[in-house]
């Protein structure tokens, strides 16, 4: 690379009557670092610019759909798309809730133009056939999407063994096949209309799996293959598809998880915060309205989805000169993390091991 500068870049910007050896090796070498460095921050400089730019476009007129809309992070994204001008339906299975949060949504409305809140109630992984007839209703009243915002989903914590059946059966149901029946119904009017986001509320135990999540993390981990391959079929229409990796987020279903979560994946989470849903879904609209494919929060979030890229899209050339850069080095510190979540595995074992022995 210092070769090749000092041969021919170095030619051009010295002048002419000025002799080639001029230029000392010292000179050479940070010239040759400068060069990157300076398209590094041109790049850098227009990806801000460019994601600032699309990030803010208004939702006026346009009709955004949330699956699992009544709570949660699903609840902060309709309230998002209503303070960005949208028309918003959301979507679950209990009607008071539904009502509920119908009306913290309207409080987002604009003052200046009409908006339409609507809510549906719909069990989003029940029957295929049900699914498709409740989304050409909702056209037809409301208009065709231009977001699909596939939030609906849970997980139930705990260790397999200690998991039933009933419960892995409905992670799988609802965080995979709840996302995929909704999209497959609006697909196809997306790709005739060249226009639409499809959205994946996954979680970043879609992209590492960790103790007490083993079911929850394969129903999320179907869910990224799914959006990859989609992409692929509908991004050349002008559909965009992102997948969202929220980190441990204050909301009613992470009160749940609570509950049953083991002490080892208490503690591994505790290396990282809790997020607030309105916070999380700030990000999501962001980066969704900014087309890219992936939408991570703080530093876990960026440390994963660099290390995690393998064959997945990237979501701007700033992010893919990051990925290549950083993806060695991360996977260095990866590495380190795991051996801390062993250490705090083996450790409670321990503990238990002893509790036993004293009783
Ligand atoms: N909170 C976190 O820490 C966290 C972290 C990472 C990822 N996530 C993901 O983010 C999403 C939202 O999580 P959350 O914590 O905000 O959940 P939440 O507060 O429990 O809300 C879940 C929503 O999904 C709806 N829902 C559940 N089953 C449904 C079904 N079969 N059909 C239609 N709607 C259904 C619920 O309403 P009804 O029960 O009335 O149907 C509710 O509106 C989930 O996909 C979750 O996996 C959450």
């Amino acid at each position: 690379m210092i070769e090749l500068v000092y041969l021919n870049v170095v030619p051009l910007i010295k002048p002419k009557n000025m002799h080639l050896t001029h230029i000392s090796l010292t000179e050479a070498v940070a010239l040759s670092l400068a060069l990157p460095f300076c398209v590094f921050i041109l790049i850098l400089i227009f990806n801000r610019y460019k994601y600032k730019k699309l990030s803010s476009v208004s939702l006026k007129n346009k009709h955004v759909v949330i699956t699992g809309g009544s709570s949660g992070i699903g609840k902060s994204l309709a309230m998002e798309a209503a303070l960005r001008g949208a028309n918003v339906t959301v979507i679950a299975r209990n009607e008071q809730r539904l009502i509920n949060a119908k009306t913290a949504v309207n409080l987002c409305c604009s003052k200046f133009h009409q908006q339409r809140i609507h809510h549906l109630s719909l069990d989003v992984c029940g029957n295929y056939e049900e699914v498709e007839k409740a989304f050409i209703e909702l056209e037809q009243e409301i208009g065709p999407p231009f977001m699909l915002i596939n939030c609906a989903g849970a997980a139930v914590c705990g260790k397999l063994e200690d998991t039933s059946v009933s419960d892995i059966k409905k992670m799988f149901d609802l965080n995979s096949l709840g996302s995929i029946y909704p999209t497959k119904a609006v697909v196809e009017g997306m790709k005739s209309r060249g226009l639409g986001h499809i959205v994946f509320v996954a979680s970043q135990a879609a992209y590492v799996g960790i103790f007490g999540f083993s079911a929850y993390s394969a129903s999320k981990f179907a869910l990224r293959g799914f959006a990859e391959a989609l992409h692929m079929e509908v991004n050349t229409y002008g559909v965009k598809v992102t997948v969202c990796y929220p980190p441990d987020t204050d909301t009613p279903g992470f009160a749940e998880e609570e509950k049953t979560k083991p002490q080892e994946t208490k503690l591994i989470a505790q290396t990282s915060g809790l997020w607030k849903p309105e916070d999380v879904a700030k990000q999501i609209m962001n980066d969704t309205l900014a087309g890219y494919f992936s939408s991570d929060m703080g530093l876990d979030g960026f440390l994963l989805s660099v290390v995690c890229a393998g064959m997945s899209q990237y979501s701007s050339l700033l992010h893919l000169i990051l990925q290549i850069i950083l993806m060695g080095p991360f996977r260095a510190v990866a590495a380190v993390y795991l051996f801390f979540f062993q250490k705090i595995i083996k450790k409670c074992m321990e503990v238990k091991n002893k509790s036993k022995k004293i009783e």
